[in-house]
């Protein structure tokens, strides 16, 4: 019986429950001191003086650091890889955006550092601030890519002949908010020199070579003399996978011959790591009268920062979820004075996710369709958008196994037909998908003399069970019991592995694990007992590149979402009552923490349809929610008890391990299937996210 697939409980659960687990933040450092940064009151402009002399001459400190003494990085904003972010390290004087880093203070102890900061006396030469998006719309400009990889703009077809030979048409913008990421475990590092050139940090990351690699040209270091550490991560969500200022700056501190640690605080979450910037998104489909589409065009724009450049890649689940012969998308982004945004659980996907698959409810009701069957008779049995057969799709199979246990039959089309007392019920369904990628990834397997297993491989667990999965890998493919295997994650001393976004991590360093225990298992297999008896230890290490198969095919995960709300129609309140969920998503490694992973992206999709909102005031450029009081996250009454049906695959071509990756998919379509399910409950078509009491209502 194979260990993989099985809901095994989390290998480090026992750790964590225990406080054994160590976090960045919390790691002991002998000798270690605080750091606390100072930020930016104004949006835009020029810092014009920092007076620092109450600050130094306040108990416990230890250094002051401002763009007037902070020492000279050249190198400071080197790019070498996408996800690579413009950071404000001191070197000049400028301001870009609200609660920009300023200054940093040291001290003793974290509140003598806070307090000094308190003290500088900061005067700023401010300029005008340009914070919004709609009053900007005009200068937006086409971005180098959409979303790390993709092509601002695309086109097939004829969009103009498919539109005129259409004989229905929906319109519509659709609008979605800021969201940040505020995962439960705040941004926290300690670093560390143990001698002039060479860094130690302990950081909460989900790519430490990403953040190893910074680190080496900020600071003109060799890669060998950097070394990041992250054991443990409670939670990322996209801010942990770019290396922010604040990481740099805690080296930068820890010049003063002290380790330094440095915890940002929950405001500063709202400015010093990203966020999944707005967006405004302008969708037209067109179709026959049997609902076989004949247009897409898909316009998006979102919002950057004027210093560096993300764009929100909605329109690409445009381009490939529909068989529609003549389709146009476009990406712009308008740069104001605003962090730089970043990647936000399935960045692009969430919220493209969103416009497209309302647009197509509303497509189904222009047609007097069934929503689920206008999506079936537009089934892609191919990628439109590559033109390649598909790794494996069973969406047909979650889209029936999803309705069957939801009870979509029993929907009445016409709204507002359901009530519940004083209550209004409303049913809607969307699709999710996601892609499926991998990245060459390396691991190591050994054997030791007491018979257990070591895995080791850089990667990070962000709180997914990444330890507990390649444990899961490794025991099967060595016939061990899992207690025997312990998994190594998170040092930059271990083998190379790629950054933990995406939803690449099972499938890039899954694989990866289950060739270096094949390879230690060849090795073992190879020796006589005698030989074996001989050796402390047999080692295996492997550099596993992505299935060379994948080219041929179009890898995705999909799903399907079903959903009723009851909508009070006198407070605008919605609460979503039922939730059903189909995915299919290759092979399952285990059933526990998949099902977490499915349930936590549908959460985050309740939470951009009816929660989650940052509100920048746009007059000062600053972030107004800037705690969890004010920045509303689904909490437990929020939430129904979701029924996840997960539809095996046998993926042969989509990596080693036939896992797709589940971390993002569970967020897309959820967010549609809430607006659609409350237009069946009220007939009001509510198209700007979050979709709260005051819209519902009016
Ligand atoms: Mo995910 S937004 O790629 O961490």
């Amino acid at each position: 019986m194979t260990l993989v697939g099985r809901g095994v409980d989390r290998v480090d659960a026992y750790a964590k429950v225990r406080g054994e687990a160590q976090y960045a933040g919390d790691v002991a450092v002998a000798g270690a001191v605080y750091a606390f940064i100072v930020t930016s009151a104004i949006a835009k402009g020029r810092l014009s003086h920092i007076g620092t002399a109450a600050a130094e001459g306040s108990p416990g400190v230890l250094a002051v650091l401002t763009p007037w003494n902070a020492p000279r990085l050249p190198h400071a904003n080197q790019k070498s890889t996408p996800v690579d972010k413009v950071v404000q390290l001191l070197q000049d004087q400028d301001v870009s955006y609200a609660e920009q880093p300023i200054a940093v203070v040291v001290a003793d102890t974290s509140e003598r550092a806070r307090e000094a900061a308190s003290l500088l006396e900061v005067s700023y030469a401010p300029e005008a601030v340009h914070a919004s998006l709609a009053a900007e719309v005009g200068r937006g400009r086409t971005p180098r890519t959409a979303g790390p990889r993709a092509k601002p703009d695309s086109e097939r077809g004829d969009l103009t002949a498919g539109l005129a030979s259409a004989a229905a048409r929906v319109e519509g913008t659709y609008t979605t908010s800021n969201q940040h990421h505020h995962p439960m475990e705040m941004h926290g590092v300690v670093a560390v020199w143990p001698s002039k050139d060479s860094l130690t940090v302990y950081d909460t990351s989900q790519g430490i070579f990403g953040c190893r690699a910074r680190l080496a040209a900020i600071f003109e270091l060799p890669l060998e003399r950097v070394r990041v550490i992250s054991h443990f991560v409670g939670g990322g969500f996209g801010c942990k996978g770019s290396m922010w200022s604040h990481v740099a700056l805690a080296a930068l501190a820890a010049r003063v011959g002290r380790p330094v640690r440095l915890v940002l605080t929950r405001q500063q979450m709202c400015s010093l790591v990203g966020y999944r910037p707005r967006t405004i998104q302008r969708l037209t489909l067109a179709a026959a009268k049997d609902g076989t589409l004949r247009a897409m065009r898909h316009d998006v724009i979102s919002e950057t920062s004027t210093f560096d450049e993300f764009s929100e890649p909605s329109a690409l689940v445009t381009r490939m979820l529909y068989a529609c012969p003549n389709v146009v998308t476009t990406h712009r982004v308008v740069p104001l004075d605003v962090p730089t945004p970043t990647f936000t659980r399935a960045p692009g996907e969430a919220s493209g996710s969103f416009a497209l698959e309302v647009a197509m409810d509303e497509l189904a009701h222009e047609l007097g369709m069934d929503p689920l069957a206008l999506r079936l008779k537009n089934y892609a049995e191919r990628d439109p958008d590559e033109d390649k057969p598909w790794s494996s799709k069973s969406l047909r199979e979650c889209y029936r196994r999803g309705a069957a246990e939801f009870g979509w039959n029993a929907r009445r089309a016409l709204p507002g037909s359901v009530r519940d007392g004083r209550l209004l019920v409303g049913l809607g369904m969307a699709t999710a998908t996601y892609p499926a990628r991998q990245s060459a990834a390396s691991a190591r397997a050994r054997l030791l003399a007491d018979g257990s297993v070591v895995i080791q491989a850089g990667s990070q667990d962000l709180g997914t069970g990444t330890y507990t999965i390649l444990a899961q890998i490794a025991a099967d493919v060595l016939g061990v019991p899992l207690e025997r295997v312990r998994v190594e994650l998170g040092d930059t001393t271990l083998p190379e592995t790629p950054v933990s976004g995406g939803s690449q991590t099972a499938s890039s360093t899954g694989s990866a694990v289950k060739r270096a225990a094949e390879a230690l298992k060849q090795k073992l297999d190879a020796l006589t007992p005698a030989e074996r008896a001989a050796r402390p230890e047999l080692a295996a290490e492997v550099r596993n590149d992505e299935k060379a198969d994948r080219q041929h095919f179009s890898t995705h995960g999909f799903g399907a979402d079903f959903v009723e709300v009851k909508v009070d129609p006198e407070l605008g309140s919605v609460r979503v009552t039922r939730a059903v969920a189909a995915f299919a998503t290759g092979k399952i490694l285990n059933a526990k923490t998949a099902h977490s992973q499915f349930m936590g992206g549908m959460v985050w999709g309740i939470g951009l349809a009816l929660r989650e909102c940052t509100v920048r005031d746009e007059r000062s450029g600053r972030v107004v929610t800037r705690d969890l009081a004010d920045y509303h996250v689904p909490v437990n009454a929020d939430v129904p008890e979701f029924k996840i049906l997960v539809i095996d695959e046998d993926d042969p071509h989509v990596n080693d391990i036939g896992a797709k990756g589940i971390g993002e998919i569970g967020i897309t379509g959820m967010t549609a299937a809430i607006a659609n399910a409350i237009y069946n409950a009220t007939g009001k078509r509510l198209r700007d996210l979050p979709i709260t009491p005051d819209k519902v209502f009016t």
